[in-house]
């Protein structure tokens, strides 16, 4: 097992991550009261729930939501069906809420945790490889409205979070592809040489190698838990984890969520911030070339639906956290290994990365 720490003073936290993690009885000791609140959902529920409740029975209280799977339920409603378990098992303010599931389940439980009697502790137990890179690290937390993704939520950090890489091996494929886009983000925004390992292993990660799985986890871990030490509530550099985000949330809006996974529209998304890096002359072709390689090898979709032109990106994209006084502000790439933050792009340049299509990246 490998640990790393979340450095935020006296809300610190480790994240362990490693193989069978599952049954070592690890949250326990981050538990302070009597009672947890497993949250879940159908899917992961019989795969996983029975062997995290022993762990746990006979020293706590174990009560367990299971909400249906998919990110067309990340709303208001799930929230109050935990906030019901909550209430109808008087769970006091010394519970703990246990997310067990993909970014979905863990944005959720994180959310209703900082709500519930205006804030108890919860532990994060990530099953997606892309929870497990990013979402269940940080405390981001929070649901989705009709018009906005993740625009209801709130800064909650967890008590702990627990890495069973073992439970990889009965994810579909595709949100294998989509957590790969996660962890390809880390070497473009933060670290060329992360990136080079991707890319020499790239085979044997999509081929579910533990050994290469697990160093790939945890240097995300790693560079995810250094941004959020400088920059808890994203004043400047945490932003630069939503590369490919804004053009993806729009992506995901417009195809209406659950339809394109949230990772796919990141792929396709980082396409287009390369894209237009490439336009300000940031970055060369080659290396637009290099990132679609690495997006395609990991099976990730590297253009955006066809049906979606520049009026209708644009309309989405003014709705995202970044939009400061109406104008758009946009991850983009300064160098390979090196991101930026900016509003500062002629608009003439973005319009045309959203009108490029199947042509994205091939005219810089
Ligand atoms: P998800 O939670 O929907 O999980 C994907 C699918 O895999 C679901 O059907 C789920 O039931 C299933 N699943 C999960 N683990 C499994 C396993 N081990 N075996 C078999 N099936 C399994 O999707 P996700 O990609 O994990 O998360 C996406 C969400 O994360 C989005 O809502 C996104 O906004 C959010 N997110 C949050 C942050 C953050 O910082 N909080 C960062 C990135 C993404
Ligand atoms: N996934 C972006 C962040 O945590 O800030």
């Amino acid at each position: 097992m490998q640990t790393l720490k979340v450095d935020l003073g006296d809300r610190s936290y480790p994240i362990f991550i490693g193989q069978g993690l599952l049954d070592q009885g690890l949250i326990s000791p981050f538990i302070k009261g009597k009672q947890v609140l497993i949250v879940t959902n159908d899917t992961i529920a019989p795969l996983y729930l029975e062997r995290l409740q022993k762990t746990l029975t006979g020293q706590f209280q174990v009560d367990t939501v299971i909400l249906p799977d998919g990110e067309q339920y990340k709303n208001v409603d799930q929230i109050n069906m935990i906030f019901d378990a909550l209430l109808e098992n008087r769970h006091n303010r010394t519970t703990t809420l246990i997310a067990l599931g993909g970014g979905v389940i863990g944005d959720m439980t994180g959310f209703a945790a900082a709500c519930y009697q205006r804030g108890v502790n919860f532990v994060q137990v990530p099953t997606t490889l892309l929870s497990q890179v990013d979402s269940s690290v940080g405390g981001k937390t929070g649901v989705n409205h009709p018009k906005g993704k993740n625009m209801i939520g709130a800064f909650h950090q967890p008590q702990c979070v627990v890495i069973d890489t073992d439970v990889l091996n009965t994810l579909p494929e595709k949100e294998l592809s989509a957590g790969m886009a996660e962890v390809i983000k880390y070497g473009l925004i933060y670290d060329e040489a992360f990136l080079c390992y991707l890319e020499d292993h790239i085979d044997g990660l999509m081929g579910l190698q533990s050994d290469l799985l697990e160093q790939a986890i945890y240097r995300s871990c790693a560079v995810k838990a250094e941004v959020v030490a400088q920059d808890e509530k994203e004043a400047g550099i945490r932003a630069w984890l939503n590369l490919g985000h804004t053009f993806g949330h729009a992506i995901e809006a417009d195809q209406g969520y659950g339809e394109w996974l949230h990772g796919e529209a990141v792929g396709a998304g980082t396409m287009m911030a390369a894209d237009l890096s490439c336009r300000l002359g940031w970055i060369s072709s080659s290396d637009v070339d290099r990132i679609r390689n690495i997006l395609e090898a990991a099976n990730l979709p590297v253009f955006p639906p066809e049906s979606m032109g520049v009026d209708t990106f644009k309309d989405l994209m003014l709705v995202d956290k970044k939009v400061v006084d109406g104008s758009i502000r946009l991850v983009l790439l300064q160098e390979v290994g090196k991101a930026i933050v900016t509003s500062d792009f002629p608009a003439e340049l973005l319009d045309q990365t959203l009108s490029a299509g199947k042509k994205l990246g091939s005219c810089c």
